[in-house]
């Protein structure tokens, strides 16, 4: 399996221990509930090759520390993730702020390897480390009448050098439907590589909704509000003729100013060949059955 990594860092920094015996326990609840795999969709998880730490670390988009792909690697290490919590609010049985160290020690870290697909149409593959974000949520209790989840990144301008800018509506909100939320697939990530997750990427504790494309995968989270009302998003506060609330990966439905048919694929280089994207970014198998009759088009 050493093969399967780019990067100089050693196979046991790439998969601790724990996190491989997670794994097997995680395919092991996935082919109980009929899903192929948990990494890749229709691909195995050995056919998909991780990028390399460098590249996951360096070309970023966290406007919170610039509009650059590299500001956030050089910014970000401004930012304060110790002390740390997430406030769980709303349609709950027990709100209140959960510290990181609280909400690690509650849950069973594994590694995910997932597809990541910029709506810029460019995409990566990343071994991620973290814990369904259902299990967060039923730590805190979710509610009968709730129906979404909304997320809230940290505001704090002295450290986070892009929100002295009016470049998006400070703070960076994002949300999901209930059912998306509490999907297997959907991970609340705290690490990157086996290591802790670098500030770049939205240390501590960012989500990763692999279907969808990458701006829904809101970093640095310090609020989770379940609430009967589909919540505000960035982008579509910001341009919601481009961007809509469910914003899933789909080759059939374009950008106003681009195609969605095909990505490049970061570190391929400047001449490799685009690749053709996938329904739900490969993972339509586990996902397609959330969107039953609607229409995709008008829900994009
Ligand atoms: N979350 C916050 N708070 N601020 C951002 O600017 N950018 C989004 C998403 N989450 C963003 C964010 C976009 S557009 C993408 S593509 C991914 O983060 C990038 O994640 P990565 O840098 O780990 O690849």
């Amino acid at each position: 399996m050493a093969h399967r990594w780019k990067n100089k860092l050693s196979r046991d920094d790439v998969t601790p221990y724990g996190a491989f015996m997670n794994r097997r326990q995680v395919m092991a609840g996935f082919a109980g509930l009929g899903l192929a795999t948990m990494a890749g969709g229709k691909a195995q998880a050995s056919a998909l090759e991780p990028n390399s730490w460098e590249e996951i670390t360096t070309y970023n988009n966290f406007y919170e520390f610039g509009t650059g792909k590299d500001d956030p690697a050089k910014n970000a290490h401004r930012l304060t993730t110790s002390p740390w919590s997430i406030t769980i609010d709303g349609l709950v049985d027990r709100p209140g702020d959960y510290a990181f160290d609280e909400i690690m020690a509650a849950m069973t870290v594994e590694e995910r390897i997932y597809r990541f697909r910029c709506v810029e149409a460019w995409s990566m593959v990343v071994p991620w480390n973290g814990f369904e974000l259902k299990d967060l949520l039923d730590l805190a209790g979710v509610q009968d009448g709730a129906k979404y989840v909304a997320f809230e990144t940290l505001y704090r301008p002295e450290e986070m050098v892009g929100q002295k800018f009016g470049t998006l509506d400070w703070p960076y909100v994002e949300g999901l439907r209930l059912d998306e939320a509490m999907h297997p697939l959907t991970l609340m990530a705290s690490g990157i590589y086996g290591k802790p997750m670098p500030k770049q990427n939205g240390a501590p504790l960012r989500l990763v909704v692999p279907w969808k494309y990458g701006f829904k995968s809101i970093k640095s989270i310090v609020k989770i509000t379940l609430t009967d009302k589909e919540p505000p998003t960035s982008w579509n506060k910001a341009n919601g003729r481009e961007y809509g609330f469910y914003s899933n990966v789909n080759p059939e439905v374009d950008h106003p100013r681009w195609s969605q048919a095909t990505e490049r694929q970061i570190g391929g280089g400047i001449f490799a060949k685009r690749i053709p994207t996938l329904m739900f970014n490969g993972y339509e198998e586990e996902v397609a059955g959330l969107y039953d009759g609607m229409d995709l088009k008008e829900f994009y």
